[in-house]
């Protein structure tokens, strides 16, 4: 039987994509999409059902869920690291309290299932930065990263005291078309922008700054597939999962075989100190281990992708 949806924070980065995708593979009489704004006109087009909703209105997130008699609560909402560095309060404030909020209406309601992605922000100076394995050390430093690792224990508690199927993805950084919210990645998205529309960039990560990423289709792919992977395969609750990692330079360098023109300059600010402390690249052999993670998308092929999908979204030729 088809399961039904709540998703917080819908119209980020990520929702802007996934609730597309969810209406396509379950209907959208099966998805409630809420965020904290009046309904945007993606969703108007989707004619998506929409609520605003502050994560953290315990009474509001609970009559939802009773309302729609939902089943998974996929909880997006996040203030993200760029932003959250520059508003530790409101980071804490909606990471943790927000979380909090959806972890007990999960518990109360006995969902069948919560999903609340993680991210390698939950990795810190401390951690194996090459290959960083599953399980190792995590002691972040910026406040994002901190809630992150706040969300993965919390879910593993409740999974272990109340049986509550808590999921996780440690998303590396997430690449689409969809404008960005606020993160440390976001460079790799605004240069094909930048690299269209004006072939000049200015970055904000110094050029060697190497980080694990992954396109759009993959991060959507990697959400259902945990979602759908059957509980009594699942060791672990929270998974580390990647596509490709690259640096600035080689980013660069593969965007100038499209445009030999495009021109980089570097002003690394407080975001190149935060992903110093982030992984390089992830091992996600457990995720291919306990639910057949595999993605589809390697770098040269993801550098295509972005430059039409963005041209196209501009509707400017790249070349
Ligand atoms: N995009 C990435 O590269 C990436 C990487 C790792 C992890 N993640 C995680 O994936 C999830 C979704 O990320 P995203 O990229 O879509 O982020 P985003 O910033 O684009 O979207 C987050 C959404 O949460 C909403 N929000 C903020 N405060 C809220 C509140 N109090 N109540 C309700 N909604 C609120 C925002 O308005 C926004 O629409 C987050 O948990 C994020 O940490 C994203």
């Amino acid at each position: 039987m088809t399961k039904r949806f709540l998703i917080t924070g819908s119209y980020g980065q990520i929702g802007q994509a996934l609730i597309p995708a969810m209406i396509e593979r379950i209907g959208k009489e099966n998805v409630v999409a809420t965020g904290r704004k009046k309904r945007i006109p993606l969703f108007k087009e989707l004619d998506v059902i929409y609520h605003r909703l502050d994560i953290r209105d315990h009474y509001g997130l609970r009559s939802l869920l009773v309302e729609y008699d939902i089943d998974i609560l996929i909880h997006n909402a996040s203030v993200l690291s760029a932003t959250g560095e520059k508003n530790p309060q409101l980071a804490h404030s909606i990471n943790f309290e927000g979380f909090y909020n959806a972890l007990e209406a999960s518990r109360e309601l006995n969902l069948e299932q919560l999903f609340a992605p993680s991210s390698i922000a939950a990795f810190g100076p401390t951690t194996p930065l090459v290959n960083t394995p599953n399980t190792t050390i995590m002691e972040p430093t910026s406040i994002y990263g901190i809630s992150k690792v706040y969300t993965e224990l919390m879910g593993n508690y409740y999974n272990k005291k109340y049986d509550l199927d808590f999921r996780s993805l440690r998303y590396p950084g997430v690449l689409g078309v969809e404008e960005p919210g606020g993160g440390t990645t976001d460079y790799a998205i605004d240069i094909f922008y930048e690299a269209i529309k004006t072939k000049k960039y200015t970055c904000f990560l110094g050029p060697d700054v190497r980080l694990p990423m992954m396109l759009m289709s993959d991060c959507l792919k990697s959400t259902f597939d945990l979602i759908e992977a059957p509980n009594e395969k699942l060791k672990h609750r929270s998974f580390n999962v990647t596509a490709m990692s690259f640096t600035p330079e080689e980013l660069v360098s593969e965007i100038k075989k499209y445009i030999p023109e495009f021109e980089i300059a570097y002003e690394p600010d407080f975001r190149d100190g935060i992903a110093r402390t982030w992984p390089q690249s992830l091992d996600d052999s457990v995720a291919r281990e306990e639910w057949d993670w595999k993605p589809e998308y390697a770098f040269e092929d993801m550098v295509k992708f972005m430059l039409e999908g963005i041209s196209n979204r501009l509707g400017i030729p790249y070349k």
